[in-house]
C-alpha cells in the first residue's frame, strides 16, 4: 500500500457465545475503509471502530447498484496461527468483477494487506472452536452523489469480520433442492459472472417459493434454454455419474468459486478426471433412472462441501444417496477443511499465514 494504514482503536465489545454464532449475525470491533476518487485514485486507507457508514441519500450504490463483495475466511489453526485460504483469489475475482460493474481496479497486494491487518487487529476474534471460522466481508459501493446514469466518480471499499459457526453441527445434512426453471439467477452477457448484490438479489424470490415449499434452496438452469444447469443456490455445483465428475463449464452466467477451483484441483490430485461441460437436468435425471447418478454437492466459502439429498424438477422427486452425504463429498469436505484449519499438510500452498 503507498499510504501506511491509519489505525483508530476503538471499544471492546462483549464476544458471543461461541457455540452459537450462526452466521453473518455478529461483527467485530473495527472496520477496514479507504476512499477512491477519479483525481486520487485509492487513498487514505485506515482501520476505525465498527460503525454505521454514512451515505449522501444520492450516493450512486442506491439508485442504480453499483456494487461488488467478496467472502473468505480467517481460520485458527491448533497451534494458534491464523490462516487465510488462497486470498489472491479472491483479490483477483475482485478486480475482474469491479471490472464489469465499471468500478475501479485495486492492487491485489492492496487487498490482501488491508485483509490481513484488519484480522490483525481483531485476532481476538478469530474462534478458537472447531468448525467456526472469522468470515471476512471486503465490498466496494459507489459513493458520488449523482442520479445520471453513469459510473460513479467516487468509491468507498470496506472490510468488516463476523464470526461465523460452522455450517455442519453433527455430521454433514445433505439438502433437499427444488430446480427452478422459472426464474433465472443470471444471463450469459449479464452479471452473473461478477460478485455483485444484484445477484443475490435476483435468487430471493426463487429462493423463498422453494423454502414455503419446504426445499433448502434451489438448482439454478441456464436463462436461455431452462435446460442446463448452472448454481445451486449461492454455490457452484458438482455431480458424480458413473465414475466421472462434472461440473458446469463457467460460460458467462457462473460464479469462478474458489472452493470450487480448489475442489477440481483435489479430485484432479486424487487421480480423477473432472470434466468442465455443459450438463443437462435430463442428463441428471436419465442417469438418476440408470443408477448411475452417484453424489450430488454444492462448494462454496460458506459450506464448504454440501450434499445434495434429493432434486425436485418437473414435479419429480428424486432421491441421492439415502439421504447420506456422498463418499467423496465427505472425503472433500474433510481434506479441504483439514487443509484451511492446518490440520493438513498444504501441499497445493494455498494457505497464508495471516498471524503467527
Ligand atoms: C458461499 O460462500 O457459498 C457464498 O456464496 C456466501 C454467501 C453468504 C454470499
Amino acid at each position: 500500500m503507498k499510504e501506511t494504514i491509519r489505525v483508530v482503536n476503538g471499544k471492546a465489545k462483549a464476544k458471543p457465545d461461541p457455540n452459537a454464532l450462526g452466521f453473518g449475525s455478529y461483527f467485530t470491533d473495527h472496520m477496514f475503509m479507504m476512499d477512491y476518487s477519479n483525481e486520487q485514485g485509492w487513498h487514505d486507507p485506515r482501520i476505525v471502530p465498527y460503525a454505521p457508514l454514512q451515505l449522501d441519500p444520492a450516493a450512486m450504490v442506491l439508485h442504480y447498484g453499483q456494487a461488488v463483495f467478496e467472502g473468505l475466511k480467517a481460520y485458527r489453526a491448533e497451534d494458534g496461527r491464523v490462516l487465510l485460504f488462497r486470498p489472491g483469489r479472491n483479490a483477483a475475482r475482485f478486480n475482474l468483477s469491479n471490472e464489469r460493474l465499471t468500478m475501479p481496479q485495486m492492487d491485489e497486494s492492496d487487498f490482501i494487506e488491508a485483509v490481513k491487518a484488519l484480522v490483525a487487529v481483531d485476532a481476538g476474534w478469530v474462534p478458537e472452536l472447531p468448525g467456526a471460522s472469522l468470515y471476512i466481508r471486503p465490498f466496494i459501493i459507489a459513493t458520488e452523489a449523482a442520479l445520471g446514469v453513469r459510473p460513479s466518480s467516487r468509491y468507498l471499499f470496506v472490510i468488516i469480520l463476523s464470526p461465523v459457526g460452522s455450517y455442519y453441527g453433527q455430521g454433514m445434512k445433505p439438502v433437499d433442492i427444488y430446480v427452478e426453471d422459472r426464474y433465472v439467477r443470471a444471463v450469459r452477457g449479464g452479471l452473473g459472472v461478477a460478485k455483485t448484490p444484484a445477484n443475490y438479489a435476483s435468487s430471493l424470490k426463487a429462493q423463498e417459493l422453494a423454502k414455503r415449499e419446504h426445499y433448502d434452496q434451489v438448482l439454478w438452469l441456464d436463462a436461455v434454454e431452462s435446460r442446463y444447469i448452472e448454481e445451486v443456490g449461492s454455490m457452484n455445483v458438482f455431480f458424480r455419474i458413473n465414475g466421472e465428475f462434472v461440473t458446469p463449464l463457467l460460460s458467462g452466467s457462473i460464479l469462478d468459486g474458489v472452493t470450487r477451483s480448489s475442489i477440481i484441483e483435489l479430485i484432479n490430485a486424487w487421480g480423477y478426471e473432472v470434466s468442465e461441460r455443459r450438463i443437462a437436468i435430463d442428463e441428471v435425471y436419465r442417469a438418476h433412472a440408470e443408477g448411475t447418478l452417484q453424489e450430488v454437492f454444492g462448494t462454496g466459502t460458506a459450506a464448504v462441501v454440501a450434499p445434495v439429498g434429493s432434486l425436485c424438477w418437473n414435479g419429480e422427486r428424486i432421491e441421492i444417496g439415502r439421504g447420506e452425504a456422498g463418499e467423496m463429498a465427505a472425503r472433500l469436505y474433510e481434506t479441504l477443511t483439514g487443509i484451511q484449519y492446518g490440520r493438513l499438510p498444504d501441499e497445493f500452498g494455498w494457505t497464508v499465514t495471516c498471524l503467527e
